[in-house]
């Protein structure tokens, strides 16, 4: 994490498929936000997930996270999300 950016990307991985689908992802990132928030000077956190996967592009639009653009990168398409300091603090 560089915190002179002031922001910074994030990813999230279930590695046991029998705990997908049970809100574990979205508890996870809710405590990962509000600790960055709360702990460092991150004005925007950000991440990118493959067009097909739905059910992580759920867990993170539920966890406040908006789309704001689409990229093809080394040969995959994903869809970019992020989630700004001010929009989180208007749901806190
Ligand atoms: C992505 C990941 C972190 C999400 O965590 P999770 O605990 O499975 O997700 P949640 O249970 O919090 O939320 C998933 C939501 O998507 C829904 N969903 C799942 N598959 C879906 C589908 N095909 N279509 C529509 N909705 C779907 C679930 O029903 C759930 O919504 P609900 O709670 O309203 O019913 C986890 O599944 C994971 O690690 N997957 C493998 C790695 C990965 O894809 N990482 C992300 C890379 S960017």
């Amino acid at each position: 994490m560089n915190n002179l950016k002031k922001e910074t990307e994030i990813g999230i991985i279930i590695g046991n498929r029998d705990y997908w689908n049970k809100g574990y992802g979205r508890d996870a990132l809710k405590t990962l936000t509000q600790y960055l928030f709360e702990t460092t000077s991150f004005e925007r956190l950000h991440l990118k997930t493959l067009v097909n996967n739905i059910r992580a592009q759920k867990c993170f639009l539920q966890s406040s996270f908006q789309i704001y653009g689409q990229v093809h990168k080394t040969g995959f398409d994903y869809i970019l999300m992020d989630l700004r300091r001010s929009n989180w603090e208007n749901l806190h």
